[in-house]
């Protein structure tokens, strides 16, 4: 605590500010980016008043899709200046995309590519993992470690997609680079083979509306896959974060392996509490716009994965932003699309809507505390994937800090929004709390559902992972 004498370039007054410790009345001296002092009656050059607001640090969104290859013919929506600006205006300060190499390029020649095309476009900071969809000798013991000595120290497998899936024992080579290395394996889990089984079926059956890929792609199969991706952690000894959890099954998965010693984390996403496979019905060919994978299930699925939020059993909630516009050839209309869910490019953009949805349906709603809230958005992103200055409001760390509205009610709705997508999943969901001002280091990059100022994001290297 510091008094009247404290020069500040910024200063943060009047909010009720959410820290590890707990949520306190008091102001915030911002220095150089980073955050000098936590006390009160602070001094600085700039004054921000945020009386009646929350301060809470800028959520990082460890589970986005930027202008990644997605197959013949299929565009992502969004470009690295139109993810950061909607992730921005949602109250974001960092973001976390993949990268994937395109066909006949290495991992390392994917990621120079990948991080230049960010250069300069970002609104918001980013820090990249990598998707391993091969495990060749040059991936394994050149790539990979050459990107993990450089902060880039995760990386996603897939269970499921053919052309990106690995086997089981090519999985295991992959953690035990991760082991080795100091990097954290995420896994997609899904089974494949009983995806095609079912996907195969349906197709001979004629269901081939939207609606039947999450009907061909059932809770059993993620629920196998999340078991045997947690056992091949068990066997290789490492670490594990398992993305996009939608059901309670793949939930008391990861618990029981937990409770054998390993060390799982676990992520969900808001279409998981608030979309249900219906959506996938809706008239025409609009269930389209809420084809991802996995799935949205039901509401008995959506309470299992409350109470696992309640509980503290999810370690992060992310958004999978994966964004296609819905009109498009190059999206959601994709040829063929309208035959067969098939061919509907899988994902659905979230990135400005993740922490909106989550406040109201948890914070607001009093499912969950302003603390975890602030740890499932921001806090145990920055700890778990390596984010040493990253998502506290604490003296040290960069001064990334949204200040909420609490009261703000309205529809979400595509008019309002910022990405690069023609729709929102969530048009007309009502919401209560808003973010109206993100600062990242200190300057304000949106104020007032407007993205304000230069695109001063950066990509930010990140410590290795203990096993
Ligand atoms: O359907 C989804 N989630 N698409 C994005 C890629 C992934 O699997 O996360
Ligand atoms: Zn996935
Ligand atoms: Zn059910
Ligand atoms: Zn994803």
């Amino acid at each position: 605590m510091q008094g009247q004498l404290s020069t500040h370039d910024t200063v943060i007054s009047g909010a009720r500010v959410v820290t590890p410790a707990g949520a306190a009345q008091c102001d915030i001296g911002i220095r150089d980016g980073r955050i000098v002092t936590l006390g009160t009656d602070l001094s600085g050059n700039e004054m921000i008043d945020a009386t009646g607001l929350i301060a809470m640090p800028g959520g990082i969104d460890s589970h986005v899709h930027i202008a990644q290859p997605s197959g013949p013919g299929i565009e992502m929506a969004d470009d690295f200046a139109s993810a950061t600006r909607a992730a921005a205006c949602g109250g974001n300060t960092l973001v976390m995309p993949f990268v994937l190499p395109d066909e006949d390029q290495s991992l390392r020649e994917a990621t120079v590519a990948y991080l230049a095309r960010a250069e300069g476009q970002c609104l918001t900071d980013i820090s990249c993992h990598l998707i391993v969809k091969s495990a060749d000798p040059v991936t394994l013991g050149q790539d990979l470690p050459a990107l993990i000595a450089q902060g880039l120290t995760s990386f996603k497998v897939f269970m499921t997609y053919e052309g990106m899936r690995l086997k089981d024992s090519e999985i295991l080579q992959v953690m035990d680079v991760a082991k080795g290395q100091g990097a954290l394996t995420l896994v997609h889990a899904e089974n494949e083979d009983a995806i095609e089984y079912l996907r195969d079926k349906a197709e001979r059956a004629g269901d081939t509306a939207p609606v039947f890929h999450a009907r061909s792609r059932p809770v059993p199969v993620e629920r196998e896959a999340t078991h045997r991706a947690t056992t091949l952690a068990e066997v290789a000894g490492v670490p594990l974060m398992v993305v996009h959890v939608s059901n309670g099954a793949a939930l008391e998965e990861i618990r029981r392996a937990k409770d054998r010693g390993v060390k799982v984390y676990a992520e969900t996403c808001p279409q998981y509490i608030t979309l249900t496979a219906d959506d996938l019905d809706r008239a025409g060919f609009e269930g389209a716009k809420c084809v991802c994978s996995p799935p949205p299930r039901d509401t008995h699925e959506q309470a299992a994965i409350w109470a696992g939020l309640e509980q503290g059993a999810f370690d992060v909630f992310s958004s999978d932003h994966c964004p296609f516009r819905f009109a498009d050839e190059k999206g959601k209309d994709a040829p063929g699309a309208r035959d067969s869910f098939r061919n509907i490019p899988n994902g659905i953009p979230g990135v400005e809507t993740r922490l909106p949805i989550l406040f109201s349906e948890g914070v607001s709603k009093g499912r969950i505390s302003l603390e975890a809230f602030a740890a499932l958005t921001a806090t145990n992103h920055a700890r778990i994937y390596g984010l040493t200055n990253k998502g506290a409001l604490m003296v040290g760390k960069d001064a990334d800090i949204v200040l909420w509205d609490p009261t703000l009610t309205k529809a979400i709705t595509q008019g309002d929004l910022h990405h690069g997508s023609d729709y929102t999943p969530w048009e007309g969901f009502a919401v209560t709390g808003w973010p109206v001002r993100t600062l990242l280091r200190g300057q304000t990059v949106m104020e007032n559902g407007a993205p304000v100022g230069a695109a001063i994001g950066r990509h930010i290297a990140r410590d290795k992972v203990a096993a």
